[in-house]
C-alpha cells in the first residue's frame, strides 16, 4: 500500500508519544489480583473509566469491595454509576502516610467527576478528613455531608502516580443521583452543539438512523461543526454519490463507547461505522490533552465533548474526516517541524486539498484560524483550549471521488442550512 511508507513516520511518532505520555499503569491488571474489588474493576472497564485512570499520570483510586458495589450500583443507571465512582477517582496522590499529613486534618481534593460533570459548587469533590482517633473518613466536598466512608486497607502504590486504596462505603453526593438525560434526539443535540450541517446530512442520508440504533449498545460520533464544511479546502460534497455520502457520514462515527480517556489510550486503529475490515479507521493521536483523529488524509482535532452519558459520546471536531478510501491518498508534505504548541498533530499527514474556487459559491470560505470551538453556545462548556492551529493546505489530491453525481439531497441540505 502506498499508504504504508508515507504515514509510517508520523504514526511511530505518535506512538511513542502515547506511550511516554500514558502508558505508566494499568488500573485493570493492578485490581486483576484482588477478588474482592472484581465488581469495582468490571465496572472501571464499562464505565472506560480504567482508560482515564491510566491515561493519567498522578490519581489516588478508592476502591470499594463487591459488597460496597451493590450498594453503589443499586439498579442504577450506568451513567450514573459512572458519575458516583467518578467521584471515587482523585487527581492527586495519596498514600497512608499522605492521608495522615493533611493539614488541619482536612481537606477538600478534586475528584475525576469534576473534571467531566458539570462544575457547580463542591460536588466534584471528596472530603478528607484524619479524624482524631486515627482513622481517615471519605465524604461528598458538599458542605456538610457526612463521611459515611472510612479507611480499610492498601492496595497499592505506585509513587507518586498511582494509589489505590480500598474504603469501607462508597461516597454518594446526592446530586449524581439524577440520571443524564438520554439522548433520545441526536438531532436536537448536534444542532444545540453548532453542528446544524453534519445534523442535516445525517438525516437527509438516512444515515441518522444508523446512529439512533447504536444508542442503546454504545456510540462515538465525531460531529463536524458548521464552520468545517465552509473550511478552506473542504471538497465538494455535490459532488458525491449518495453512497459514497453515506460512507462519509458513517466515517464520523464509532460503534463504541470512547470516551475522551479511551481515545488518549487507544494505541493504533479504531474502527468506524464504515464497514470493511481494515478499511475506514481512525487513528487518534494525543498531545497533553489534544485528541487528534488522523484519517490517512486529513487529521482533525477534538474541539469539545458535547455529551458523555454512557454508553453515549458525542464530541464536535474541528474538521471533516476524509476517508482515505473516499478521498484518495496524496503525496505527504514533509512533516510538519514540532512545535511547542498545545496543537496536537505530531505529524499531520496530507492535508485536505484545496481546490480552487470550488467552495460553496453562496459563502465565502471561512478564516481558516476561526475557532468553531467557541460557537455561541452556552451549554457545551468549551473543554479545550480554542487556539487552534491553522490548517496548511497543501497537496494535490488526486481521489477517485471526482466523479459528477448530483446530489440533489445533499443541494438542498446545503441551501437549507447554509
Ligand atoms: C491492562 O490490563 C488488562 C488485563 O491484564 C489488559 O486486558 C489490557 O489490555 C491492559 N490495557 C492496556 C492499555 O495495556
Ligand atoms: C469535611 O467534612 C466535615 C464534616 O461535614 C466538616 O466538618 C469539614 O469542615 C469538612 N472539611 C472541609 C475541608 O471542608
Ligand atoms: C448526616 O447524618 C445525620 C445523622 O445520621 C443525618 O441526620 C443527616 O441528615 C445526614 N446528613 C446528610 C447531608 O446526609
Ligand atoms: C511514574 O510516572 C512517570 C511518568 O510517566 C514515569 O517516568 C515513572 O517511571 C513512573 N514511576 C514508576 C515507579 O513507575
Ligand atoms: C429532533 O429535534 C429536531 C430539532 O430540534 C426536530 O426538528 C425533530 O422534530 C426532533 N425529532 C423528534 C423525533 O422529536
Amino acid at each position: 500500500m502506498a499508504s504504508t511508507s508515507i504515514s509510517t513516520i508520523p504514526t511511530i511518532f505518535s506512538l511513542l508519544l502515547l506511550f511516554t505520555v500514558s502508558s505508566c499503569h494499568n488500573i485493570t491488571e493492578i485490581l486483576e489480583s484482588e477478588p474482592d474489588l472484581s465488581q469495582f474493576n468490571s465496572y472501571l472497564t464499562q464505565t472506560k473509566l480504567a482508560d482515564e485512570i491510566n491515561a493519567r499520570q498522578t490519581i489516588t483510586v478508592l476502591a470499594l469491595d463487591n459488597s460496597a458495589m451493590d450498594a453503589l450500583t443499586a439498579n442504577r443507571p450506568l451513567s450514573v454509576i459512572k458519575n458516583l465512582l467518578s467521584l471515587h477517582i482523585l487527581l492527586d496522590y495519596f498514600d497512608n502516610k499522605k492521608l495522615h499529613s493533611i493539614p488541619d486534618g482536612s481537606s477538600l481534593t478534586t475528584s475525576l467527576y469534576q473534571t467531566t460533570g458539570p462544575k457547580s459548587g463542591n460536588v466534584g469533590a471528596v472530603n478528607i478528613t484524619d479524624s482524631k482517633g486515627g482513622s481517615v473518613r471519605f465524604g461528598s466536598g458538599t458542605p456538610g455531608s457526612n463521611l459515611t466512608s472510612s479507611y480499610s486497607k492498601s492496595v497499592k502504590q505506585i509513587p507518586y502516580n498511582i494509589s489505590v486504596i480500598e474504603i469501607s462505603a462508597p461516597i454518594i453526593a446526592p446530586e449524581l443521583l439524577n440520571p443524564a438525560a438520554s439522548v433520545d434526539n441526536i438531532t436536537a443535540v448536534l444542532e444545540k452543539a453548532g453542528c446544524k450541517t453534519f445534523a442535516a446530512l445525517l438525516s437527509q442520508s438516512g444515515v441518522l438512523k444508523l446512529y439512533q440504533n447504536q444508542l442503546d449498545k454504545g456510540i462515538t460520533i465525531f460531529a463536524p461543526n458548521d464552520e468545517a464544511f465552509k473550511a478552506k479546502g473542504v471538497p465538494d460534497l455535490n459532488k458525491l454519490s449518495n453512497a459514497e455520502l453515506v460512507s462519509l457520514l458513517q466515517f464520523h462515527a464509532l460503534s463504541t463507547y470512547a470516551p475522551i480517556g479511551t481515545l488518549k489510550t487507544t494505541k493504533g486503529k479504531l474502527p468506524t461505522l464504515a464497514p470493511g475490515a481494515g478499511k475506514y479507521d481512525l487513528s487518534p493521536s494525543t498531545a497533553g490533552d489534544a485528541v487528534t483523529l488522523h484519517t490517512g488524509v486529513d487529521s482533525s482535532r477534538i474541539a469539545d465533548t458535547v455529551l458523555d452519558s454512557t454508553p453515549v459520546v458525542i464530541y464536535s471536531v474541528d474538521s471533516l474526516l476524509l476517508p482515505a478510501e473516499l478521498f484518495g491518498l496524496s503525496p505527504a508534505p514533509a512533516p510538519a517541524p514540532e512545535s511547542d504548541s498545545p496543537a496536537p498533530a505530531p505529524a499531520p499527514e496530507a492535508e485536505a486539498p484545496a481546490p480552487e474556487g470550488d467552495s460553496p459559491a453562496s459563502s465565502p470560505p471561512a478564516p481558516s484560524t476561526q475557532a468553531p470551538a467557541n460557537a455561541p453556545d452556552a451549554d457545551s462548556p468549551a473543554g479545550t483550549p480554542a487556539d487552534l492551529k491553522s490548517k496548511k493546505n497543501g497537496g494535490e489530491r488526486s481521489g477517485p471521488v471526482m466523479m459528477m453525481f448530483g446530489s440533489s439531497v445533499v443541494l438542498s441540505v446545503m441551501s437549507l442550512v447554509l
